[in-house]
């Protein structure tokens, strides 16, 4: 997941390969509640992994299930029939209404001393309708702060089921969910029935509910989506396993990158298919229309471009709630104004996202019209109507995921999303998934730092990538590598071996991990590679033209999506010269004497300051004089002397310098 203030991400011309989908959210929280209200064990597979499953995994562990969760798949053993389970709890359920509404209802019926607390958002999403249900069922559930908004203090219930419960529809679908998640608790002697007032909104997110509660023993009468009746002696009795199909509104997101994409070959799309029980996945209908090609079959999709530009669409979203977002995003690429409609329960989602979209898209440079429950979008006149912007994305991951497409632009233009972490909700590694399967418009951005040893460019490299979001390559590593390789081989690392030695650096069976981490052939050297020893080894490699020439791929290869920083002797000169900023970092050999010193004894090696300070200057003098990659600063580096600044400081001016060629 990217945990930077925000993700620049250059402008994409395709997308190519295939993506196995994360698990569907609202599947995972309904199964995961479902197996807490059984009686014995349930293993669910294939679970989403995210900040919204977090929750309600915790709120579980605390009300006294057994929760082993293993990366995606859990085992619940449930609390139905335990008079032991803990009565009291105060659950925080973060900004997850699939955590929050099913719970209070689940917990009301079940009866206790709960609180159930979220965000501040989500102290602001109304739930008045679903309480006002509970109360007259005879639940015992009161506002903490806001009437009609949680925080919510639940006790124990009085429960009335002889009357027909009713619910508001038109709000949010999840407060019928919740009821019918809740009541099968309370079937008893009698049928319960539920009469939904108003319209129902997402109708196929009931479905979902319907189907759920089918796996878990308990059939619903639904008649004309008006009333909902659960059978007497209904009781839930866990299906044993239970897999979890992907979200259909996560493939949205990658369903409108193949119909954007200019390369012929698209997307494939694993974990949904054309027989999938989400109700978003009638997105690609939608998609359709605006001229997606998309293909099908069991729990796979597979989209490529159609009509280009696409086809405008005035369309009734009610249905596809979520996944509409992303054809406002898609409205972008339409050959005239698109009109969503019906599509009021956005503003009572993670954010008010019709004003959220109307803002941002405005920034793009398309014209938008929004009402209380519609959203026009006109895209951008033409190529030069298409402005960079800084997409704000609201602490709301669909933002930040439909954001992301605006990279697509025919302009060129890069598109910055703010706060990217905020896809945690529900797909955390959503960016890397888009990154792996895409290709730059134009060359991926390049960062180059060099200078004298002990400079601290590796530093300040390592500092500006974590930061910016983008890959770091220490260059020098490459070279100890290779040095390491040859010593392995018993071979010497000078010019007699030439052609081998550059063999072996062609070829290099490395690995780089996510911690900094090096494996060299399947061995962890990432402390091998930072002896005195192996420095020197590669100092002398670093010296042969037909080495260097063979690690010239390798280092290219690593400017991959999102972009580089990159730090070593020639990457400004000879390995990128077309990077975007270069700079020349340098420090008063007395100061790097000094820094040295330090680092040698924070590893517990006495040094003498002096030496140090004559072996640097003897280095600067023999690097800058060599006839191989000389240590010289490119001519369009920018020149730092950090000499007076900290480590700190130094990053700020290099993002200053980054931030000054950026166009938003
Ligand atoms: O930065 P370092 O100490 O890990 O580098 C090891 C050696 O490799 C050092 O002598 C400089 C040389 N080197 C090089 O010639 N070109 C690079 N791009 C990186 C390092």
């Amino acid at each position: 997941m990217f945990d930077t203030a925000f993700l620049d991400l250059p402008a994409l011309h395709a997308v190519r390969g295939t993506v196995r989908l994360p698990g569907s959210k609202s599947i995972s929280n309904r199964v995961l509640l479902l197996a807490a209200l059984c009686q014995g064990r349930t293993v669910v597979h294939d679970l989403l992994d995210a900040d919204d499953t977090q929750v309600m995994l915790q709120a579980l562990r605390q009300l006294g299930c057994g929760v082993a969760v293993e990366g995606t798949r859990a085992v619940i053993d449930g609390i139905g029939g335990r008079a032991d389970r803990p009565r009291r709890a105060d659950l925080f359920l973060g900004n997850a209404g699939t955590a929050m509404r099913p719970l209070a209802a689940a917990l009301a019926v079940l009866g206790g001393d709960y609180t159930l607390r979220g965000v501040p958002r989500m102290h602001e999403r109304p739930i008045g309708d679903l309480v006002d249900a509970l109360q007259v069922l005879g639940c015992d559930v009161h506002y903490e702060g806001a009437s009609g908004y949680p925080p919510l203090r639940i006790g124990e219930p009085k429960l009335r089921l002889d009357q027909p419960i009713a619910v508001r529809g038109d709000v949010s679908s999840q407060f019928l969910t919740a009821l019918l998640l809740a009541l099968p608790l309370a079937a008893g002697e009698q049928d319960i029935a539920i009469d939904v007032t108003g319209e129902l909104v997402s109708k196929p997110y009931i479905d979902i509910t319907l189907q759920l509660l089918g796996r878990f023993g308990v059939r619903v009468r639904c008649d004309g989506w008006r009333r909902f009746t659960i059978a007497r002696g209904a009781a839930y009795q866990s299906p044993g396993e239970i897999h979890v199909e992907g979200d259909a509104s996560s493939a949205s997101y990658f369903i409108a990158a193949g119909a954007l994409s200019a390369d012929a070959g698209g997307l494939k799309i694993e974990g949904v298919g054309a027989d999938s029980i989400q109700g978003d996945v009638r997105f690609v209908e939608a998609a359709r229309l605006m001229g997606a090609h998309i293909d099908s079959g069991p729990n796979w999709l597979r989209a490529r471009r159609g009509a280009w530009p696409l086809k405008a669409i005035d369309l009734d979203c009610n249905h596809i709630p979520d996944a509409a977002m992303t054809l406002a995003v898609m409205a972008l690429y339409a050959d005239g104004p698109c009109t969503l409609r019906n599509i009021a329960s956005w503003r009572v989602k993670e954010t008010d996202r019709i004003a959220a979209l109307a803002t941002e898209l405005r920034k793009l440079g398309a014209q938008v019209d929004e009402g209380a429950d519609f959203l026009r979008v006109t895209p951008p006149a033409d190529t030069t109507a298409w402005r960079a912007a800084s997409i704000h994305t609201y602490d709301d991951h669909r933002m930040a995921m439909c954001g992301a497409l605006a990279a697509f632009n025919p302009a060129g233009l890069p598109v910055r999303i703010e706060n990217p972490r905020c896809v945690g909700k529900t797909f955390p590694d959503y960016f890397e998934t888009l990154f792996s399967l895409a290709m730059s418009a134009a060359a991926v951005p390049v960062i180059c730092i060099d200078g004298p040893t002990a400079s601290g460019k590796g530093t300040l490299a390592a500092a500006v990538a974590r930061r910016l979001g983008y890959h770091y390559l220490d260059s020098g590593a490459l070279y100890r590598l290779t040095g390491l390789a040859a010593r392995a081989r018993g071979l010497e690392p000078n010019a007699t071996h030439e052609t081998m030695l550059a063999k072996l650096a062609r070829q290099l069976p490395t690995r780089f991990g996510e911690q900094g981490e090096v494996w060299l052939n399947g061995h962890d050297v990432t402390i091998a590679i930072r002896t005195e020893a192996a420095g020197a080894d590669a100092s002398r490699l670093s010296t042969l033209p037909t080495v260097r020439q063979a690690l010239l791929d390798l280092q290219r290869q690593a400017a991959r999506l999102p972009g580089l920083v990159t730090d070593g002797r020639d990457m400004g000169t000879v390995i990128f010269p077309a990077a975007q900023l270069k700079v020349y970092l340098t420090a008063s050999a007395d100061q790097r004497a000094e820094r040295r010193h330090k680092q040698l004894l924070s590893k517990g090696i006495s040094a003498n300051i002096d030496s140090l300070r004559a072996d640097l200057e003897e280095r600067d003098m023999r690097d800058s004089t060599r006839t191989a990659a000389p240590l010289q600063a490119a001519p369009d580096a920018l020149p730092l002397d950090n000499s007076t600044l900290s480590i700190d400081e130094t990053v700020e001016q290099v993002l200053t310098w980054w931030q000054d060629r950026q166009p938003f």
